[in-house]
């Protein structure tokens, strides 16, 4: 007998990232030898948690009113304008009247509003097959179901053709597809776009929609400031979408967690792009109803610091300096990675940068076992595991390949 209503029964937040993540901490607590390579926030190179320095200056700039007052549902017009600026860099006057922004705790936030008003109860969206697995978890809330693509085609590169096929399937079964790409530095693999796959896929999405068919990109830009081809190339993407038609939007999905490393501050935000004023007014409005029904509105202090640190020109620079470290450290420890795998012969997943590399096997569990006897804490997940590269120091990640392809091949 359980009092929960029948969709709630099966609800078990099963998310190997959260219960492993939280096994390997408390390990490491009683033992600092123990690694652990789970959690997907960044560590700097004496394992603690990293944070941006002109992040907490900002935070110390910031008077009680913008700290602790309540903000509004949308976000302040500070905000928005702060988010713009910073997402569209460049191309700011191009984008700043073809885009609205609404502010939501996290990435999570946004993608959990996209979900809820832009597919009905029932409808798919369409998520790659190496993914983060919370995207499932926030349709099956919203009453909402999944189809994936492959990530991947034979080549090692995104398999548009793919996609394109599932796009068709989805438009014929229920009317209007809402792709998630997630991109660049996916996670778990780590894989960038190339710009002509950008291209490629923005021509096939207004291919598609030429009928009048609804289809929603959800742009999952976590780890956009992490790209190792920097701010120009991933901004010159994004212009790319100026050229969609208005039957396809653009939401992307910002995680201040990510970019600013405000993890637990719980703040992001939904940035819609379309060419359709009527579009850009539908988003507001529903989405305004949604925050306001979830969570009533943002933390004012994540939307406050994000405004310090944007506004002010020497924060921000002294910011987008720390952040072109924080690049520099992911590159050195994937590099390193990279270098000893070849050395083994431990095979990874296409990969670019970010914080995650993948590794398919055919035990995960097996391996996962395994690495934690010899103290080491990785994420098992489908056939592959998962390595945070962003939590571990460089010496760590010049050894574990080796200790990685040991574990396969004595559970293979
Ligand atoms: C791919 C991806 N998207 C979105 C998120 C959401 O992060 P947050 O809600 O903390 O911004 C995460 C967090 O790990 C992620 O890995």
């Amino acid at each position: 007998m359980t009092l929960l209503a029948k969709r709630s029964i099966i609800k078990e937040d099963k998310s190997n990232i959260i219960t492993l993540g939280a096994i390997a901490k408390e390990q490491k607590k009683k033992d600092p030898e123990v690694v652990n390579a789970t959690i997907g926030m960044l560590y700097d190179e004496n394992e603690k948690l990293f944070a941006y320095k002109s992040v907490d200056k900002a935070l110390s700039l910031l008077s009680t009113d913008e700290k602790y007052a309540y903000g509004s549902t949308p976000g302040s017009k500070d905000f928005h304008d702060a988010i713009k600026k910073w997402v569209f860099r460049e191309y700011y006057d191009e984008f700043k009247d073809l885009s609205r922004v609404m502010a939501t705790p996290g990435g999570t936030g946004a993608l959990s509003n996209t979900f809820a008003n832009y597919l009905d109860d029932g409808d798919k969206a369409l998520l790659p097959n190496y993914m983060w697995g919370n995207y499932k978890q926030v349709l099956y809330e919203n009453h909402q179901d999944f189809m994936t693509y492959k990530l991947f085609n034979d080549n090692g590169s995104l398999d548009l053709a793919d996609i394109k096929k599932c796009m068709l399937e989805l438009k014929a079964s229920q009317g209007r597809i809402l792709l998630v790409v997630n991109d660049p530095c996916h996670n778990p693999t780590g894989y960038s776009m190339t710009e002509d796959e950008w291209v490629k896929l923005i021509d096939m999405i207004n291919e598609i929609s030429a009928d009048g068919t609804p289809v929603i990109l959800l742009h999952d830009m976590a780890y956009i400031d992490y790209s190792k081809a920097g701010f120009d190339y991933t901004r010159k993407n994004i212009l790319l979408y100026k050229k969609l038609n208005d039957n396809a939007i653009v939401i992307m999905a910002f995680s201040g967690s990510k970019t600013l490393a405000l993890y637990g501050v719980r703040i992001g935000a939904q940035i819609a792009v379309s060419s359709s004023k009527a579009n850009l007014d539908d988003f507001d409005k529903a989405n305004k109803f949604s925050s306001r029904s979830k969570w009533s509105n943002s933390t004012n202090l994540g939307m406050n610091l994000i405004v310090k640190i944007i506004n002010d020109p020497e924060l921000k620079k002294s910011f987008e300096e720390e952040l072109e470290q924080s690049r520099k450290t992911l590159i050195d420890r994937a590099n390193s990675f990279l270098v000893e795998s070849k050395k083994c012969g431990l095979v990874t997943l296409p990969f670019d940068c970010g914080f995650f590399v993948t590794i398919p096997c055919n035990n995960p569990e097996k391996v996962y076992d395994y690495l934690v006897k010899k103290k080491i804490h990785i994420i098992p997940m489908g056939k592959v595991v998962r390595v945070t590269l962003s939590a571990i120091p460089l010496d760590v990640c010049k050894r574990l390949p080796k200790i990685i392809k040991e574990a396969i091949d004595a559970t293979n």
